[in-house]
Order: structure tokens, then C-alpha cells, then sequence
């Protein structure tokens, strides 16, 4: 008998030491930062979503969005993603790296509160009904990839966008974009895929694409630009896949493209 209460007494203790002291093999799983939980739910609302309820969870893989969208019932064909990594500060905090919210007829705006996710690398708005144009404070962040591909953004767009120079993928398909392309895109040399097509700019395809060094796909059919493609254009030696219209026309009108003798796929 004395020994069971002793036992349970030691026992007791050991909780109670184990909640003030926790062992390292114990530890508190990561979480999200409380500041970037309440950017979500300003980004979702900046883009016109009336519901929004997600979940951060704790560690890795944890982070889902449960609703977004304008009505509860989610659209057909929208799809929704978001990725946290959580090896940050020893395995103690976590960071959302990548969001997309794609299909969900979307009536706001992009949100220039994406700068309140510093570690956030890839988005995705595909097929929502943003209008507006790119916002500037993007400028600051360290994006790889943006697809806003299909929406109704205008205007010009910004310079800023030359500074997210860790851009590898960009998508402005299928808006309605005007002005000519800002210079500073020449900065954009990690570039390996740019979209352009389908939109209203206006002037020449500039002679500083031959920065693009790492480009394999260029597609600016439709997109207000005008020729003549400029022969610097030949400089852009890991080029696989160009489109200049939507039909495959004879190439002997660029002779210059002769000497891109990595091109696979060719519209001009
Ligand atoms: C991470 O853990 C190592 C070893 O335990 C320690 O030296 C370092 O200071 C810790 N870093 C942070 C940011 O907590
Ligand atoms: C964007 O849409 C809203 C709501 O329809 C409208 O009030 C606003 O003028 C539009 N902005 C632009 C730049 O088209
Ligand atoms: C953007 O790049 C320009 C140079 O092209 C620089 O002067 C400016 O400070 C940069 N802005 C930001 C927010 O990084
Ligand atoms: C592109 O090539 C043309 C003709 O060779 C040249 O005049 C121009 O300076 C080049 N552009 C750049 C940005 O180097």
C-alpha cells in the first residue's frame, strides 16, 4: 500500500517536473506565426473572398485552407493549396512558402499584403476576376513563381516587378495589361518561362529580352506587341519553345532565328 502511494507520489512529481522543465524529445511542434495567419485572412479578403477559414495546425504539412471563395460551396474545377515549412529557428516556427487560390471567381484585387509572408516563394490566382494591376510592394519580396494567368488585371505594368529578380516563372496570360513592358524586366534574369499573351501592350518586343539568359518559353501571341522581333532575340541561347502568333508561319521571315538551333516549338 505504501508503496503504491509512494509510487503514485513520484509519479505525480515527475508530471509535474516534465511540465516545467519539457524534455527536448518533447518539444512544442512548430507553428505559424500569428502575424502571417492574419495575413491570410487580409489577403483573402483584398481578393474579394467572402468566406475564409483555415487552419494552421501545428508542424509541417499542417496548414490548410478549409473555405475560400465567394460563395461556401467551393466552385467546380477551383483548386486551393498552401505549404508551410517548418524547419525554421530549430524546428520551432514555420513559414508559408506557397499559396494558390485558382477557379474561384475571385471579384478584388492582388493583395499587396503577400509582402506579410516573407518566406513565400510561389503564387498562384489562376481564373479568378482580379482587376487592377501587379501591386508595387511585391517589389521587396523574394517570389520564384507567379501565375495570375486569366484574370482581369489592366493598366500597366509596374517596374517594381524587375526587382523580384528570383523570378523563374511568370504568367500575365489572359488580362488586359496596356503600356509598353517596363525596362526593368530586363532584370529578370533567372527568367525561364514568361507568358504574356492575350493582353493589350503596346510598342516593340524590346531588344533587352537578351538578358533573359535562362528563358526556354516565350509566349507573346496576341499581346498587343508589334514587330520586328529584335535580332538580339538570337542571344537567347536556352530558348526551347517561342510564340509570336497563333499560327506556325514560314520562320525564313527571321532569319535570325535560324542561328536559335535550340528551339523546339516555334509560332511566328
Ligand atoms: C539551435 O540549436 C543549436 C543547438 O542546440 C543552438 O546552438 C542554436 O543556438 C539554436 N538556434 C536557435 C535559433 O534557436
Ligand atoms: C475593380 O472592380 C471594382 C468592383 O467591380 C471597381 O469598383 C473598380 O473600379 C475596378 N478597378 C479597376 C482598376 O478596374
Ligand atoms: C527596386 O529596384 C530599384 C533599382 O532598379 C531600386 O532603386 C529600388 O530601391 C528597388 N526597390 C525595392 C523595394 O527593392
Ligand atoms: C541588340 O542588338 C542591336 C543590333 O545588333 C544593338 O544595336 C543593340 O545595342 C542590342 N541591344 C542590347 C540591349 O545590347
Amino acid at each position: 500500500m505504501q508503496q503504491q502511494q509512494l509510487a503514485r507520489k513520484l509519479f505525480v512529481s515527475f508530471l509535474v517536473a516534465l511540465s516545467c522543465f519539457p524534455l527536448p524529445g518533447l518539444a512544442q511542434p512548430p507553428e505559424l506565426p500569428q502575424e502571417e495567419v492574419d495575413a491570410l485572412r487580409q489577403i483573402a479578403t483584398t481578393m474579394g473572398a467572402k468566406y475564409w477559414s483555415f487552419e494552421a495546425g501545428a508542424g509541417a504539412g499542417a496548414c490548410r485552407i478549409d473555405t475560400v471563395g465567394v460563395t461556401e460551396k467551393k466552385p467546380k474545377g477551383s483548386q486551393k493549396n498552401i505549404d508551410c515549412v517548418c524547419n525554421f529557428e530549430n524546428n520551432t516556427v514555420c513559414h508559408v512558402v506557397k499559396l494558390m487560390i485558382k477557379g474561384y471567381s475571385l471579384p478584388g484585387m492582388l493583395p499587396p499584403q503577400l509582402v506579410k509572408l516573407p518566406y513565400l516563394q510561389e503564387i498562384d490566382f489562376s481564373y479568378n476576376y482580379l482587376n487592377g494591376t501587379i501591386p508595387g510592394e511585391w517589389a521587396s519580396m523574394k517570389l520564384t513563381y507567379i501565375s495570375v494567368l486569366a484574370n482581369r488585371l489592366s493598366g500597366e505594368v509596374p517596374k517594381e516587378l524587375g526587382n523580384i529578380t528570383t523570378l523563374t516563372f511568370l504568367n500575365l496570360e489572359a488580362n488586359q495589361f496596356s503600356g509598353i513592358l517596363p525596362a526593368e524586366l530586363g532584370n529578370l534574369v533567372n527568367l525561364q518561362t514568361f507568358r504574356m499573351n492575350d493582353n493589350n501592350f503596346n510598342g516593340i518586343l524590346p531588344d533587352w529580352v537578351q538578358n533573359w539568359k535562362q528563358l526556354k518559353r516565350l509566349d507573346m501571341h496576341s499581346s498587343g506587341l508589334e514587330g520586328p522581333i529584335p535580332s538580339n532575340i538570337s542571344l537567347l541561347y536556352n530558348l526551347k519553345e517561342l510564340r509570336i502568333s497563333d499560327t506556325n508561319a514560314p520562320s525564313q521571315e527571321f532569319p535570325m532565328l535560324r542561328y536559335m538551333t535550340g528551339l523546339v516549338t516555334l509560332y511566328v
